[in-house]
């Protein structure tokens, strides 16, 4: 029986893999432009990091997560997201007390048991950033200039950047005791809602305005938004991110419903959204997560970050016709005629290959035209044909493919022309 791949995980194979390398290339030299470190958490992580930091009551540490018992019987799961290990690691390595503000970026794998469908998988890929150690609005408008000049480079255009404030933690507060004035005065209204935000509206109410279910979402206009209990210092906060983005001339549109569906936001939320993509529209999601570090035992620290899903991101250049300017690499194929000019044919490919030049040769001899049909494949911009006259002279074939020349050279020479390309 054949195995295949998971249901939800995807084989990306050459020439996707082309754009792949193109996405986080360019995303790299980015994030270093904007003084952001890389960073390597690992896949696996204590279920405890996840729980406490994305949240009980989320469809993430709900449903969601790949979670098993290690041989100690320890709970552990693949990363959803890497925030909370980022978090993990900063306060782990005392990073608080090596430097005032440090950024970070990362690239790799995340895992979630969602249901998969067009843009949404179980492994899938994100590249994120996140800055910690400060709670200036500046830094909120940086990280999301960052975002934004990520999808500028590739030049995407169907996009729109969405906004919303959630307020600090005292705010979250009076939030949660209005929605349980409203269940309290309003029983009929509350029995519309679906089991899980009837629940929910008690204990984490900023999860029923991310519910999925359409009877609830209907309901949610007559229900007031987190921005409804903001209290000045946020709303100054919000109010000076928005005039930063304006002069950084930003587009940004506010959208009182965006909450995102992780437990650890304060204050500013964004999101990225394309047109392309239908029901999997957002691109990229992030915001600040001030009171993460310390909830984790590390010390008071401001925080902001985002990530993007790169196989989304992918799918809205591929909908906008982006194409990606892929550096080929000089290659060279070599074509042994016989046996006996192998062995010298293998020894040219190893130098070839030792001066840093992409070399080809098929490993079982062939007709020289099934050779010439492979370099074409390979689009070799050299073919060296080495036969028994060649091994003879010492002196080599050449066919340049795209002038349609052949010279002949020796050795030396040779391996000064394939440099040449
Ligand atoms: P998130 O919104 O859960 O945020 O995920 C960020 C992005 O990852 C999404 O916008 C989407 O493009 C992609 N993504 C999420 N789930 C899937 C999936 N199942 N299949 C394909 N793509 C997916 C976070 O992960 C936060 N850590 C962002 C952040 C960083 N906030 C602060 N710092």
């Amino acid at each position: 029986m054949k195995i295949k791949s998971l249901k939800g995980t995807n084989d990306i194979l050459s020439p996707k893999i082309n754009k792949w390398r193109h996405l986080e290339e360019s995303a790299r030299r980015i994030f270093e432009c904007y003084g952001y470190q890389e960073i390597r958490t690992p896949i696996i992580e204590h279920t405890s990091l996840f729980k406490r930091s994305i949240g009980e009551e989320t469809d993430i540490v709900q449903k969601e997560m790949f979670t098993f018992s290690d041989n100690a019987n320890r709970s552990i799961s693949l990363r959803p997201e890497e925030t909370p290990s980022v978090a993990r690691a900063y306060i782990e390595h005392n990073i608080d007390k090596q430097t005032g503000l440090a950024k970070f970026f990362y690239i790799g794998p995340m895992f979630r048991s969602e249901r998969p469908q067009a843009g949404r998988y179980r492994q899938f890929h994100q590249f994120g950033a996140e800055a910690i150690g400060s709670y200036s609005p500046y830094l909120d408008a940086e990280i999301i200039a960052l975002m934004d000049e990520i999808v500028k480079t590739l030049k995407l255009k169907n996009y729109e950047i969405q906004i919303n404030s959630l307020g600090c933690g005292n705010d979250r507060h009076k939030y949660k005791k209005r929605l349980a004035k409203i269940a309290e005065n309003k029983p009929r209204l509350i029995s519309k809602l679906c089991v899980n935000c009837q629940r929910r509206i008690k204990n984490n109410p900023l999860r029923i305005l991310d519910c999925k279910n359409p009877t609830c979402r209907e309901l949610m206009d007559d229900f007031p938004t987190p921005f409804d209990c903001i209290c000045e210092k946020c709303l100054n906060h919000y109010e000076k991110l928005k005039k930063i983005l304006k002069q950084l001339k930003i587009p940004f549109k506010e959208n009182r419903f965006l909450v995102r569906g992780l437990d650890y936001y304060t204050g500013t939320t964004f999101e990225l959204t394309h047109t392309g993509l239908g029901a999997q529209n957002a691109i990229c999601g992030g915001g600040r997560y001030d009171n993460l570090i310390s909830s984790f035992g590390g010390p008071e620290m401001g925080a902001c970050g985002f990530a993007f899903g790169i196989e989304r991101l992918l799918l809205a250049c591929e909908s906008e016709n982006i194409e990606f300017k892929i550096n080929k690499a000089k290659t060279v194929y070599i074509a042994a005629l016989d046996e006996p000019s192998y062995e010298m044919s293998f020894e040219i490919l190893h130098h070839i290959r030792q001066t840093g030049i992409q070399a080809h040769m098929a490993y079982e001899i062939k007709s020289l035209k099934a050779q010439m049909r492979q370099a074409n494949r390979l689009e070799a911009g050299y073919v060296i044909i080495i036969g028994e006259n060649e091994l003879k002279s010492k002196t080599f074939t050449v066919k340049d493919m795209a002038k349609h020349t052949q010279t002949s050279v020796d050795k030396k020479e040779l391996l000064k022309l394939v440099a040449k390309q």
